[in-house]
């Protein structure tokens, strides 16, 4: 099979805003405890902080983490986890069926994103809580001293204020299964008056307005249009969420499905992204029909901050969140083991963000560490990258720059969520500082390589400097403790630029990165 790309220095979509690569971290399983912290660790710093595992975050480059939850959040009390540690009190926490020490907290957070170089994008409880703790929070990490909160936190250790920026005003308040769950005109009023109150602080806050817990969701989207009718000119982003999930594999595994079913059912994942995409085009084009109805100048963004493969720790979980282990304090939860078909799908999501970088802003793999992550610990023990790890790494480390407008043309299929969909899904981005491009591709075929002609108009001479390949024979396969570089990239062959033509061979079933210089 062949595809051809044409690429042009001109054409481009959008400077990519960085922080599209951030990540997520909830008080939730082993996410915190014996995740990111673990006194004790072999690795542990002065502050109980795992150096092994933050050393693999500072290579993914993460920009920045949104932090404490999640559904954890619209029942937490910050409160609860500043001062000595010793006062701090257990809470049990109603989201996820466990109780939390409080032993980590805004400050230890802090200390931690400072260790790994990441920016704070922190949520506030607008779930069982409202304005008047929000206000307090914001100033209590902002405030100057000289002032009660200021100088509370001055008392617990840090004078000087946190200066967060990114602030999510409360999480997936249209899910009946939030605690403090509301309909999209009591949140958007709620969201508003926080939104204004944030405001009156500081006018430079980026606020983030709570938008679809997912595209399937009864109430979508007619949430994004009345939310954005009360907020839309004191918030900057609107936040969505969506999981992906090939349940039907699950379930032809579990009956001895045949393989040609499996195939079907794998060509139909991987077409998810089309819905993806879908969502973001549609809370566009609703922020837009927003925009003109109050006829405002003031741009509204997408902040995709939760987005992630979901759905392989989902039977084991039942127990604890069913309340039958009582209230375990950092049980595991939530813990996916990602096999190699969830590198094409990781893949295919950062590419639709990468092509809708003028929207979408900001975004957060869910999760970072051992909660529906990247990266894997083992309590007392090692930490370890998972399958879907290296293309997150890829798209996070070389994919800064310009999105690049490719016209592509390649075979297609039908699947349940569009038709002709191109066998071979690519993104380019253009770093004009450091004068490369970085195509991510994938090869959706079961069986056919697919010889790509990817024509680069208008860069000059251009030569290939990398090139990584990840390709299985096994979708399943996947990296334990034991085994942890069973699913990596190889160093790909054969990638060469003739005149102004790169050519690629994409093997089935494969991700690849490749970067030249121009
Ligand atoms: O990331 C796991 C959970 O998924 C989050 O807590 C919640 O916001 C979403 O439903």
């Amino acid at each position: 099979m062949r595809a051809t790309v044409t690429a042009h220095k001109d054409y481009t979509i959008s400077k990519i805003d960085d922080r599209v690569y951030g990540a997520f971290l909830e008080h939730l399983g082993r996410a915190i405890y014996t995740g990111i912290y673990e006194p004790g660790h072999a690795t542990a710093d002065k502050n109980g902080m795992r150096g092994d595992v933050a050393q693999l975050v500072r290579e993914l480059k993460v920009p920045m983490v949104r932090y404490p939850g999640g559904n954890f959040v619209s029942a937490y009390n910050w409160e609860d986890g500043v001062g000595p540690r010793a006062e701090r009190p257990t809470r049990l926490d109603l989201a996820w069926h466990t109780s939390d020490s409080n032993a980590v907290g805004v400050h230890e957070f802090a200390d931690w994103c400072e260790l790994v170089d990441t920016e704070m994008m922190l949520a506030i409880n607008l779930g069982s809580r409202g304005l008047d703790d929000a206000r307090n929070f914001l100033e209590y990490v902002n405030g100057p001293t000289g002032s009660y909160w200021g100088d509370l936190r001055k008392k617990n250790g840090h004078a000087d204020p946190f200066n967060v920026k990114l602030w999510c005003l409360g999480n997936e308040m249209d899910g009946p299964w939030q605690v403090g769950h509301k309909t999209a005109h009591e949140y958007g009023r709620l969201a508003n008056e926080v939104a204004k109150t944030m405001r009156a602080f500081d006018k430079k806050l980026e606020l983030i307005v709570c938008g679809s817990s997912n595209a399937d969701m009864p109430t979508y989207p007619d949430w994004e249009r009345e939310v954005l009718e009360h907020t839309y000119d004191n918030v900057d982003h609107i936040s969505l969420h969506m999981y992906f999930a090939n349940r039907e594999n699950e379930r032809a595994l579990a009956e001895g499905g045949t393989a040609e079913a499996l195939a079907k059912n794998t060509a139909n994942y991987l077409a998810l992204n089309e819905k993806l995409d879908r969502y973001i085009a549609t809370v566009a084009s609703t922020i837009n029909f927003v925009k003109a109805k109050k006829r405002s100048k003031h741009n509204v963004y997408i902040s995709f901050d939760e987005w992630n493969v979901w759905y392989h720790s989902n039977k084991q979980d039942r127990k604890i969140l069913d309340g039958n282990d009582g209230w375990p304090h950092a049980p595991r939860l939530l813990e996916d083991i990602y096999n190699f078909e969830d590198v094409l799908q990781v893949g295919l999501i950062l590419n639709t963000f990468i092509r809708r970088s003028d929207v979408v802003k900001l975004a957060c793999i869910a999760q970072l560490v051992n909660v529906i992550a990247p990266i894997m610990t083992d309590p007392k023990g090692q930490a370890w990258r998972q399958t879907i790890y290296y293309p997150y790494y890829f798209a996070s480390v070389f994919g800064r720059g310009t999105a690049l407008q490719l016209d592509v043309n390649s075979p297609g299929y039908d699947a349940v969520h569009g038709d002709n969909i191109g066998y071979v899904d690519v993104s380019g981005v253009h770093n004009e500082e450091d004068g490369t491009i970085s195509f991510f591709a994938v090869n959706r075929h079961a069986s056919e390589a697919i010889d790509v002609d990817l024509s680069l108009e208008g860069f000059g001479a251009a030569t290939v400097i990398d090139h990584q390949v990840m390709t299985h024979e096994n979708l399943r396969a996947v990296n334990t403790a034991t085994a942890q570089t069973n699913v990596a990239p190889a160093k790909g062959s054969g990638a060469k630029v003739d005149g102004k033509t790169l050519s690629v061979k994409l093997q089935p079933y494969s991700y690849q990165m490749i970067r030249v210089k121009v």
